[in-house]
């Protein structure tokens, strides 16, 4: 089992390691013995695999638990869901000093942080993640909320977690979709910042992949450690989303809009890896990037199953960097990646930025 200390204020650890399910009661208690109440959130696809594991070892530990099931999918992550589970921590009598255990992938700890952010103004929640992209990604960092009608992701709060608990084991149960869709964003952290992560994933892909990995333990704890570290790194050097934090949004910029033109049909992950094979061809073009690199890049996307480019136009790339949130002021922070494992932000006018994509796509 591994510790990853995350020192944001307030500071917690993560946990990863097979088998870790067994240990959340007897870890909560351990860390936060004021806690006495606890919700554990989870989905309609996650309950019959692992609710019992953890409400188990939660009332070995003397909690007193209750449990709170939704039906799964991005649809369901909205404030009618959160609505029913604050409901539901009232009915229960929780207090201040009572906790939310969200169990699931990145929708349910979306939503359970973002319920424990709010509900008597805040209390404690811990995160277990269950999908390797809650892993990597989305159960560390603080970031909760929901979707709204108009966007995704549109109304939440920064919310820091008591403890991370992540069980490799569960990654057996996902299916190969939802590792390929994880592997984007493992791709993106190994390109921005991990040359180790990198060496790594050529190496497994060598031997055959995603399908190689998944009953290779030391493997799959290796992985998400590097990950989890990764992104710890970076959101400790920058709380709230104005600096560092930036480079995690390599083709994130490009893979939004191609995500909101299938109307969410298409994966994040998916999105993800076309819009880092966009900036990979535009930054060769522009000359940022050697050729050779950028061929080693998109080969590991491709050896695991990702696609690489899109038909998105230029002019729809600039529409949409436009209208996304992560634009500052009227320049687009566009994310390059000069050499594997490292990540700068070139901030291009609008008008750069069409010729940039333009230059990758005609190419
Ligand atoms: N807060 C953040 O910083 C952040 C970062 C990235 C993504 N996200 C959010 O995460 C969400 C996507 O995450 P996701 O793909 O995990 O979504 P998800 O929670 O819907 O999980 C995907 C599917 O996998 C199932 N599942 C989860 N774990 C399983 C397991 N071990 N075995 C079998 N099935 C399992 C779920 O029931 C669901 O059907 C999006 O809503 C996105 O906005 C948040
Ligand atoms: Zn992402």
């Amino acid at each position: 089992m591994k510790g990853i200390f995350v020192g944001t204020k307030p500071s917690y650890k993560v946990i990863i390691g097979k088998g870790a399910l067994t240990q959340v009661g007897s870890l909560i208690k351990k860390s936060s013995p004021e806690v006495e109440k606890v919700l554990i959130v989870t989905d309609s696809n996650v309950a019959p695999l692992y609710l019992d594991t953890v409400k188990k070892g939660l009332e070995i530990s003397k909690f007193e638990v209750s449990e709170f099931i939704y039906e799964a999918g991005e649809q369901n992550k909205n404030i009618g869901t959160v609505s029913d589970m604050w409901e539901k921590m009232a009915e229960e009598g929780f207090t201040r000093t009572d906790a939310v255990v969200s169990l699931g992938g990145g929708v349910t700890t979306d939503m359970g942080g973002f319920a424990a952010a709010t509900f008597l103004r805040g209390i404690k929640v811990f995160q277990v993640p269950t999908s390797l992209l809650a892993m990597v990604d989305a159960a560390v960092g603080g970031k909760t909320g929901i979707d709204l009608r108009t966007g995704k992701n549109l109304a939440g709060a920064f919310h820091q977690p008591s403890m991370v608990i992540e069980d490799t084991d569960c990654l057996k149960t996902l299916p190969d979709e939802l590792i390929r869709e994880g592997m984007g964003e493992v791709l993106k952290h190994a390109f921005i910042m991990d040359p180790e992560l990198y060496e790594m994933l050529v190496k497994k892909a060598s031997e055959g992949g995603i399908s190689s990995f998944r009953d290779d333990d030391q493997f799959l704890e290796a992985m998400v450690s590097k990950n989890v570290a990764d992104k710890v790194d970076v959101i400790v050097d920058d709380e709230h989303d104005n600096g560092r934090r930036q480079t995690l949004n390599f083709g994130h910029t490009v893979g939004h809009v191609i995500e909101r033109n299938s109307d969410f049909k298409l994966p994040h992950g998916i999105c993800v890896a076309k819009g880092m094979g966009i900036i990979i061809d535009s930054s060769v073009k522009a000359g940022m990037l050697e050729a050779e690199e950028a061929g080693k890049m998109k080969d590991l996307l491709s050896a695991y199953g990702l696609p690489v480019s899109d038909d998105i136009t230029a002019e729809e790339a600039v529409d949409g960097a436009m209208n996304d949130k992560k634009k500052r002021g009227g320049t687009i922070s566009v994310i390059v990646v000069k050499k594997i494992g490292t990540s700068e932000i070139v901030r291009m006018t609008p008008e750069e930025y069409g010729e940039f994509i333009a230059g990758g796509k005609n190419g």
